[in-house]
């Protein structure tokens, strides 16, 4: 897709032209200071392929070759892979070229945590873990796991501490990645930032948001600045609500962040990685694409679906969620929309992608902004007394064993 140069350049701050210098994750330098969020679902083999490839183009854009930014797999429940489940072992698989190779765990238990980690690391099968305390979703929460689990605090240090301690026997380096906290009353992102920082972690992102806000009104960015502030010797990575590359300069600008963590903005989107790249680079170019660069982007998105489950129907019915991202602000009508949700061939997607118009140009605001979850604020869902102490009980340790059992989404 051919950047177009907007007016209003990013003003750069290092001597390469550079918004940000090379974000640090351990042994790794990645270049363009950019992260794919980890979602469930979403952030697979195939989705990341793509991502990569509009990343690079960015970085070419910027005068830059070679290595990008980081794209993190779907989160991978600790337990199912040490059980070696045939989709957990599929959701870990990279591409060859994936550089470094990184993988998100879930987990609520040292010792399964610890597992985990030694399995990915002894076998060779990841450059980065990243460990998800992020979750806010019901089942979850409500065993004391996900973004629940930091209200534990010698819980929490131990899943990291261990894991940290599997990672650096072949220099791995850990990431964790959280919210504000369980509620406006019960934050935990500041000593939970600290104690990652004690316990060895390479970086820390957060999610401005709490787990009660789930996905509903805007990140508070202002909390990442305080965790920058409290946090001073690894990176801290931002995340929550960026849309556009304009949003990602915004958010280091207020934030003083080391690097972006983007989520949400890139479903149905993808070439936000060139816009995102290149604007860090110090360029405005930016992507615009038409309608039938689009359709262009949904087809290679399913083929290489296609490769990672090695079945063209469960690619089909994957791809089926993307449509109305990647439709969003087009002047496609219901019916090509709903025949799209309903594809279950690369056949009948071809022919479907074939009647609209490939000339209609990027509608500008009407595709831009919010796209994917959102939803309202809830009570998060808890074991019963979560709240009462920040030490875990007997009764809660085992509450909280069954927590791996069945997850997703974060
Ligand atoms: C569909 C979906 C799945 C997600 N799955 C995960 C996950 O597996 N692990 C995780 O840490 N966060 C997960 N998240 C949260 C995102 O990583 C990110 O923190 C959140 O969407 C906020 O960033 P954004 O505003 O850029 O979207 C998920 C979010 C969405 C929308």
């Amino acid at each position: 897709m051919t950047p177009v140069t907007q007016a209003g350049e990013a003003a750069p701050a290092h001597a390469d032209g550079a918004v940000l210098p090379p974000l640090r994750i351990g042994r790794h330098v990645i270049e363009s200071p950019v992260v794919l969020a980890p979602m469930a679902g979403i952030t697979n083999r195939a989705f990341r392929r793509l991502c990569r490839e509009y990343g690079n183009e960015g970085r070419a854009i910027g005068g830059a070759s070679g290595a990008t930014s980081l794209y993190v797999s779907e989160m991978i429940t600790s337990r199912a892979l040490v059980e070696r489940t045939p989709e957990s072992m599929r959701l870990i698989e990279h591409d060859p070229d994936e550089n470094p190779r990184s993988i998100q765990l879930y987990s609520v238990d040292p010792a399964t945590a610890r597992a985990a980690a030694r399995m990915l690391v002894s076998e060779d099968r990841a450059d980065h873990i990243d460990l998800n305390f992020g979750c806010p979703v019901p089942k979850v929460t409500r065993k004391g796991g996900g973004s629940a689990l930091p209200w534990k605090k010698d819980l929490f240090k131990a899943i990291v501490g261990a894991v940290v301690e599997e990672g650096a026997k072949r220099d791995i380096p850990v990431t964790v990645k959280m919210r504000k906290g369980i509620d406006d009353v019960h934050l935990t992102f500041l000593d939970a930032g600290l104690t990652a920082e004690a316990e060895g972690v390479a970086a820390v992102a957060l999610h401005g948001r709490t787990a009660a806000q789930a996905y509903s009104g805007t990140a508070d960015w202002s909390a990442i600045r305080m965790l920058k502030e409290t946090v001073t010797s690894i990176p801290v990575l931002g995340n929550g609500d960026i849309w556009s590359a304009e949003d990602a300069l915004r958010m280091v600008r207020e934030t003083g962040c080391d690097g972006v963590v983007v989520g949400r903005g890139c479903l149905g989107r993808p070439w936000l990685f060139t816009d995102l790249a290149a604007a860090f680079a110090g360029t405005s170019a930016r992507v615009t694409p038409t309608l039938g660069e689009v359709a262009e982007t949904l087809r290679t998105h399913t083929a290489y679906l296609c490769d990672f489950y090695g079945e063209e129907e469960r690619a089909c019915r994957d791809i089926r969620k993307h449509i109305a991202w990647y439709l969003k602000g087009f002047p496609a009508g219901s019916t090509i929309r709903n025949s799209l949700a309903l594809v279950d061939s690369m056949a009948a997607l071809d022919r479907l992608l074939a009647t609209l118009d490939p000339d209609v140009p990027w509608p500008g605001e009407a595709a831009e902004g919010q796209r994917g979850r959102a939803g309202s604020s809830r009570t998060v869902a808890l074991p019963d007394r979560w709240l009462e102490s920040r030490e875990l009980s007997e009764e809660h340790r085992r509450t909280i064993a069954e927590a791996e059992l069945s997850v997703s989404g974060g």
